[in-house]
């Protein structure tokens, strides 16, 4: 029976209490993680969310009846208790920041009784994932997790007072909105009042950022939710967490230079990491020649190299054919690995195949100097000779080709060395290397569409240097944007914008939209423009990685409260769920019979 807290009052968290309160009553509540009973003594574990505390209810302190209670205690139950803070009695648990005391009690209630849970409340379990998002409520009490949460709510406190202090105004911005451009998906809410009208969730709130720079706010940021449509990952929700931002009056080194002063101060203060400023800047062609993507992991080596020169007049026609194709030969060494057995090579391979390559060539460099290859028959001493020394082969080493066009080669390498340093244990999650990638291409072409699309988004500005291409050879224009990369993870990405109406409207024509359908979709901004609009730049952070790399976590569902499942359901509340007929009538909804024989083969 739940007992009621009248006239008690919680004087300290567990972990508040230390031998400084030696001598005090005080008053905790929280709850049991564990009891044991040692014949004349009851000792209790108890949980906050600050940490575990010992509670010893004895037969001689408490009165017979609040020692019969606490015999009934079980895991989970809430209780709160009073009573005096002593030095421990027995053995010191050095573990526990309040391992050198206890709590004599004199009063106990249980606030609450509780179930047994379906897995045990601490942290190292190996409950199956589903289970724990399922009673999500009881995982969140691990401290793990509560460690994470509580790191996310100081990291955004201090985002909030950092940025107030350098002159921006926090905005929000509608979540019933327009379709944005952000390249995914966008989840759609129907209107009731507009039978068969949609809003967008907002994928970002990048127009109305930018409209706000029209506004005058000059500085504007905003800890947000976003919403995408697209397949989950490890990094990414559906609904995820922006620290959005949007600066008046600056080009590309304002931006960096604010947001460097933000990350070093949230790495100093929350996990007391200095960041070395300034961060390093690289090309986005340079971080694709050297490492095969554009976000790559700088915390080890196994650099990529092209040997596209070296192998062109070889035997080996695999590597020629590609060459003679428009594309490149490209290797990785993976130093000391030369000893790797047959079946890991091909295992590797098939890595390989799944980023795009047709096959992965390798030649391991045996200790006496000799080769084990796929293709060392097809070439001449002096050829082999040539590759291994460009590829600052030695003995011991395994070196691994990929011959294609450039994109294929890049991705499959870039993924390799990835692979290949995760087996061997080369990623130190207490390592933290921050990368700034400058320069990206303004477009990309798209094979599905057969035109160009924006890499960042429509409203990206082309580099000074480069506009003029914009018409004749749009393919090479850079832009000024810019990503940030921790640990071959993108946690953020901006740029500068485009307020000019006239290479704005240009830029839609690139991308092959009217101009009736850019006025339809973007009207509202264009117009804006034409009413006096200063320079403006931002950025935005994806919040949950960023406190997933800080928390060491490998996937931001460990640093989301209430995450969603790789299907994009929540296993908790059951949503996406079926709705009452009168709902979908309201709004004017039917849904065909092939998508009610889903919903019911789903169980709905
Ligand atoms: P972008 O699309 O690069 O830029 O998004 C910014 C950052 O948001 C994070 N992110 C995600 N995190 C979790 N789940 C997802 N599905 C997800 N998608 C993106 C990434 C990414 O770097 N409006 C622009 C910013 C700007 O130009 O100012 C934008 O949204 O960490
Ligand atoms: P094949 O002649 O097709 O048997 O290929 C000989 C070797 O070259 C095998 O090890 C293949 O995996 C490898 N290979 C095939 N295609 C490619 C490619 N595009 N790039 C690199 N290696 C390849």
């Amino acid at each position: 029976m739940a007992e009621s807290m009248k006239g008690l009052h919680r004087s300290h968290r567990c972990t508040e209490v230390s031998n400084k309160n030696i001598g005090e009553e005080i008053t905790v509540m929280g709850w049991v993680q564990k009891r044991r009973n040692l014949g004349s003594l009851i000792f209790i574990d108890l949980r906050d969310r600050s940490g575990l505390l010992q509670i010893v209810f004895d037969e001689n302190d408490v009165q017979k009846e609040g020692f019969e209670k606490a015999e009934t205690l079980r895991s989970e139950f809430v209780i709160a208790v009073k009573g005096l803070v002593t030095k421990r009695g027995g053995a010191v648990n050095e573990n526990l920041a309040t391992g050198d005391i206890e709590v004599r009690a004199t009063e106990l209630r249980i606030l609450s009784e509780a179930l047994t849970p379906p897995f045990p409340i601490e942290d190292g379990i190996t409950t199956k994932d589903d289970l724990r998002l399922r009673y999500r409520y009881l995982d969140l009490r691990r401290p793990t997790l509560q460690k994470n949460l509580i790191m996310r709510s100081k990291t955004a406190t201090l985002v909030r007072t950092f940025l107030d202090q350098e002159g921006f105004l926090e905005i929000e911005t509608p979540m019933l909105t327009k379709s944005t451009p952000e390249g995914a998906r966008d989840y759609l809410v129907p209107s009731r009042v507009h039978p068969g009208n949609f809003y967008a969730l907002p994928q970002s709130p990048q127009l109305f950022k930018q409209l706000l720079m029209c506004s005058g706010y000059d500085r504007y940021f905003q800890i947000v939710k976003c919403f995408r449509d697209e397949d989950l990952r490890a990094d990414r929700q559906p609904e995820f967490t922006q620290i959005d931002m949007e600066l008046s009056f600056v080009d590309v080194d304002d931006v960096i230079d604010v947001n460097e002063r933000l990350l070093a101060k949230m790495f100093k203060e929350i996990l007391d990491v200095d960041v070395k400023l300034p961060i390093q800047r690289m090309t986005w062609q340079e971080a694709m020649d050297r490492f095969g993507s554009d976000k790559p992991d700088t915390r080890f080596g196994m650099e990529l190299k092209n040997v596209t020169e070296v192998v062109k007049g070889c035997g080996f026609g695999v590597f020629t054919g590609a060459i003679e194709n428009g594309g490149s030969v490209r290797g990785i060494n993976a130093e000391g690995q030369g000893a790797m057995p047959r079946k890991k090579i091909d295992a590797l391979v098939e890595v390989a195949k799944t980023y795009g390559a047709k096959g992965l060539a390798y030649l391991a460099i045996n200790d006496d100097g000799t080769y084990k290859s796929s293709f060392s028959k097809f070439m001449t001493e002096e050829e082999l000779a040539a590759l291994v020394s460009a590829m600052d082969g030695k003995p011991g080493d395994l070196l691994l080709f990929a011959a294609d066009k450039n994109s294929v080669v890049w991705a499959v390498l870039g993924a390799l060395r990835l692979h290949i340093a995760e087996e061997l244990g080369l990623l130190d999650k207490n390592q933290f290397n921050f990368l700034w990638i400058t320069e990206f291409p303004l477009l990309e072409w798209s094979e599905e569409q057969n035109r160009f699309v924006a890499m960042h988004h429509p409203f990206t500005m082309p580099m000074d240097e480069d506009l003029q291409y914009l018409d004749s050879d749009p393919g090479r224009v850079r832009a000024k944007a810019y990503d940030i990369v921790l640990n071959g993870t993108e946690i953020g990405g901006g740029s500068v914008r485009i307020y000019q109406s006239d290479v704005q409207e240009k830029m839609f024509e690139v991308l092959g939209f009217t101009k009736e359908e850019a006025y339809e979709r973007f009207g509202f901004l264009l117009n804006a423009f034409k009413y006096g609009v200063p320079p403006h730049a931002g950025l935005a952070y994806g919040l949950d990685r960023l406190i997933m790399l800080m928390a060491k976590e490998d996937s931001i569902r460990e640093v989301i409260a209430f995450p969603k499942i790789k299907d994009a359901s929540c296993l908790m509340t059951d949503a996406p769920n079926v709705v009452d007929s009168k709902q979908l009538e309201e709004l004017a909804i039917s849904i065909s019979k092939a998508e009610e024989k889903a919903s019911e083969d789903n169980g709905n």
